[in-house]
């Protein structure tokens, strides 16, 4: 079965054997019947870079389900599962006044993977209002339930990435979320703009949503439109003395300050700088508007891909002496 629908890239690999699940009874006869064998999660396949055939049972999680397990004066627990659309859920919580996922509009993917890389936009990220998630154990097949803790989250990072990488399947994600005196992040500076323009002070949690959504439609391409997966690489973090031998040479240099010791900058810039922003090779290319986003315009393999993220690496760490690290899963 060809995966070319289910991968944001569009990248056309064949899977050996293909099944969609639908409910965590499905996935465990699934699994007991597959008996160990190597197999590959594929949820809204919104964060891969596919270049190989799969030559494996190729599990795609659809499991739908959004209910209230939880609700005060002041707070609601949502429990979504990991085959809802991220979008759409961040949408349903716009709907009914729940605070605290705005900022993540118009994120591609499924829930299920939103924990595994810590979903992070416009300041703010996905652990900031997970309480827990629910997973299940391939080999095992028992359930396990991730506290926010437990997820060790990092700037889009978690256990799923390390300690456990491969050993589990998200089934279920748990939020708290507030239903009145909601806590708003309008930090970012395209946010604040975006509402300056509309003349509004007193923001609602629709009116960031809709902030963030034009935000993002103005720089990011619409994967049903053009293939791709959002930031292909982090944003990387210097020491301050390398970063002040960079300021020297470019005064100009963005940065966020971490730490006294820590600063962080944006790969888009640097790969901007080397000349790289709206460059094509083939079907194969550097997004016109926003640098850090690899994109396919049609029939680029997951090679011709990975090759331009390959240049791109090459001359960062030439210019800046910065190795860049992938966002992306390369398979
Ligand atoms: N910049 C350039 N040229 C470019 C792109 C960016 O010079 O082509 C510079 C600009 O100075 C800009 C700065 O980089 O002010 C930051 O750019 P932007 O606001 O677009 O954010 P980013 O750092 O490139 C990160 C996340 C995005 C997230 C945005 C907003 C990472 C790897 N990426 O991008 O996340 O939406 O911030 O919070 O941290 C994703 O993970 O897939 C993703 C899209």
């Amino acid at each position: 079965k060809s995966l070319k629908k289910y991968n944001t890239f569009g990248i056309d690999v064949v899977a050996a054997e293909f099944a969609a699940i639908t409910s965590e009874s499905e996935l465990d006869t699934v699994l007991l019947k597959n008996n160990k064998n190597p197999l590959f999660i594929l949820s809204g396949g919104s964060n891969m870079l596919l270049t190989k055939n799969l030559d494996m049972l190729v599990l795609h999680i659809a499991i739908k389900g959004i209910i209230v397990i939880e609700e005060s004066d002041k707070y609601v627990s949502v429990s979504v599962n990991a085959g809802e659309n991220w979008h759409d859920f961040v949408q349903y919580c716009i709907k009914n006044n729940y605070g605290g996922l705005e900022n993540l509009s118009l994120i591609p993917g499924y829930v299920g993977s939103a924990p595994i890389q810590n979903i992070g936009a416009y300041g703010v990220e996905l652990k900031d209002t997970m309480i827990s998630c629910e997973a299940i154990n391939i080999n095992t097949r028992k359930k396990h339930t991730f506290s926010n803790k437990d997820c060790k989250f990092g700037y889009r990072n978690s256990i799923f990435k390390n300690d456990v990488k491969g050993e589990y399947i998200i089934t279920k994600v748990t939020f708290k979320l507030t239903k009145k005196e909601h806590t708003l992040n309008t930090s970012y500076g395209a946010i604040e703009n975006a509402l300056a323009d509309k003349g509004i002070t007193h923001p609602t949690i629709k009116d960031i949503s809709e902030a963030v959504i034009a935000i993002r439609k103005s720089k990011l391409p619409d994967p049903s439109q053009i293939g791709n997966s959002g930031s292909f690489f982090k944003n990387p973090v210097v020491d301050g003395k390398h970063f002040a031998s960079l300021q020297k040479t470019y005064p100009d240099i963005p940065f966020y300050k971490i730490d006294e010791e820590h600063i962080k900058i944006p790969a888009g810039w640097l790969i901007e700088q080397s000349g790289f922003k709206g460059k094509r090779w083939g079907d194969a290319g550097v997004h016109e508007k926003q640098a850090l986003v690899l994109v396919n315009y049609n029939n680029a393999s997951g090679n011709e891909i990975l090759d331009v993220s390959k240049r791109i690496l090459t001359e960062i760490k030439e210019k800046f002496d910065i190795l860049l690290e992938t966002e992306v899963n390369i398979i």
